[in-house]
This record gives C-alpha cells, sequence and structure tokens, in this order.
C-alpha cells in the first residue's frame, strides 16, 4: 500500500488547453509547485474553442483528458476557461483522477481584491454564454455584482504576440469602454490568453480597477489536494514538464516565448 502511494506522488499532473495560452496557467502551477512533474497538452488543431459549440467543446475537452490519462497522471487541470465552463462537471464524474478546473479560483482571485462589489468578467463567448462564472460568484458571494463580456478578437492577438500594441489597447477599449462608467472594482481574466494581455487592460481600465486572474488560486487549491491526499512529489527534487500538442507548434510562438522561452519543444500527438 506504502509503496502505492510513493509510485503515485511520482505521477505527472496533466494541464490542457485549447492551445498556448494554458502555458499561462501552467505557469502559475509552476511557480508554486516546482518539484512536480507536468505534461501540458495543447490542442491546436482545434484552437479555438471559445467560439465553438458546449458540446463540441465537451467532445474535444474529453479527448484530451483521455489523452493525458495514457501517461498515468495523479491529477488533471482544465486550463481552458472554456472547456472549465462547459465540461468540468460532466469530467470530474468520468475521470478517475480528481480534476480540476479555473473558474472556482479565477471568482476567488477576484472576491480577494481591495474592493469586490462590482466585477466584470471578460471572457470567450462560450464562456459568457454558459453562464459559469455568474453561477460561480453567486455561489460564495451572492452580494456581488457581476458583469461579463465576450472579447473574441484578443485570442489571435495574444497568438500573434500583441501584447501590449496600440492596437490591442484600442480593441479591449471597444470592448470596455461600455463598463468603463459603470464603477466596476475588478476585472478578472476569465480566459486562458488574457494575462498575457494584463498590461493593455490596465492601461484601458486605470488604476482603481484591480486586474486580476486565478492561476495563482488554482495552485494553491491543488497544492492543498496534494498535500492533504499524501500525494506531493518530493520537493527536494527538481520537477520536469512535457509538451504536447495537436499541431506543429512553432519555436518562435509568441506566446511560448513569453512564458517559457523559444528553447521549450512540442512533441506532436493525434487525439
Ligand atoms: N483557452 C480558451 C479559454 O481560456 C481561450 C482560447 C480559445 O478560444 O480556445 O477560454
Amino acid at each position: 500500500m506504502c509503496y502505492r502511494r510513493d509510485v503515485e506522488k511520482t505521477r505527472a499532473i496533466g494541464v490542457f488547453d485549447s492551445g498556448l495560452g494554458g502555458l499561462s496557467v501552467l505557469r502559475a502551477l509552476r511557480e508554486r509547485l516546482p518539484h512536480e512533474n507536468f505534461v501540458y497538452l495543447g490542442d491546436v488543431a482545434r484552437l479555438p474553442y471559445g467560439t465553438k459549440s458546449a458540446q463540441v467543446v465537451s467532445k474535444y475537452a474529453g479527448r484530451c483528458v483521455e489523452h493525458l490519462l495514457q501517461y498515468e497522471m495523479k491529477a488533471i487541470v482544465i486550463a481552458c476557461n472554456t472547456a472549465t465552463a462547459t465540461a468540468l462537471d460532466w469530467l470530474k464524474e468520468v475521470s478517475p483522477v480528481p480534476v480540476f478546473g479555473v473558474i472556482r479560483p479565477g471568482v476567488r482571485a477576484a472576491l480577494q481584491a481591495p474592493q469586490s462589489r462590482r466585477i466584470l468578467v471578460a471572457a470567450t463567448a462560450s464562456t459568457v454564454k454558459s453562464g459559469s462564472y455568474l453561477k460561480g460568484f453567486a455561489e460564495v458571494s451572492p452580494g456581488a455584482e457581476v458583469l461579463q463580456v465576450a472579447c473574441p478578437l484578443l485570442v489571435p492577438l495574444a497568438e500573434e504576440g500583441w501584447f501590449e500594441s496600440p492596437t490591442t489597447r484600442d480593441i479591449i477599449s471597444h470592448y470596455l469602454t461600455p463598463f468603463l462608467s459603470q464603477e466596476i472594482d475588478v476585472c478578472l481574466l476569465g480566459c486562458t490568453h488574457y494575462p498575457l494581455l494584463k498590461k493593455s487592460f490596465e492601461a484601458v481600465l486605470g488604476e482603481k480597477v484591480s486586474v486580476v486572474h486565478g492561476g495563482e488560486e488554482l495552485a494553491k487549491e491543488l497544492e492543498a489536494y496534494l498535500i492533504d491526499k499524501g500525494l506531493s512529489a518530493d520537493r527536494a527534487e527538481k520537477g520536469g514538464c512535457r509538451f504536447l500538442s495537436t499541431d506543429v507548434v512553432s519555436t518562435n510562438s509568441p506566446i511560448l516565448d513569453s512564458l517559457f522561452g523559444s528553447g521549450s519543444r512540442f512533441e506532436a500527438v493525434d487525439l
């Protein structure tokens, strides 16, 4: 029994996203859990999820989990907000290992801001449509006023590496202008790509608005789970990361370069 637990501790944590934006989540996980091993799967062949129907996103998310389970994981993280919004409950039921999503950690991060009376969630169209963030806030803070905005043009801008360009700021401004007069306290970045554009969001929203995302909260939740179950890897060890993708990932990808350095190599897999 003890031997089995020791084997389980050394297993990796699977992290998947529709593409490379989830590397922002992986970075937060690795910062807090540098001794753990991760396998990251970017479903770049099917990106974006954020414009697709719940049925299709659930099907793709199911395939990602199925693939990751081949590597004998001890936990799976859905780094993608859209996939969390549409498939977390179902995947938790069917997966043999625990599955963590990004919506609740995002909600907690928003509620920890100095002021969190009125919260704006910026996300993909599918995430907004799912109402998952509204439900998440209603469960833990029924008094918070939560508004949502879909920002479909931001994923391609982040993919192109236009993190702080004037064009990006103009487009963010286009999406957020209707909310600027509404005394927003917090803007929650409810899409994996948006943390890369955080400075542009801050420039548009001004210093009174806290711009947050749930990466760190998710890492804390995962850490607490691993400690509670006695599944943490040896803290004296240095963990590693294997990168998988469903289509070729250029080593020049601006997202990869910005979050992990261009030395990271992706292995192509077929789901
Ligand atoms: N990963 C997605 C999310 O966090 C954004 C990219 C996409 O639309 O697939 O919602």
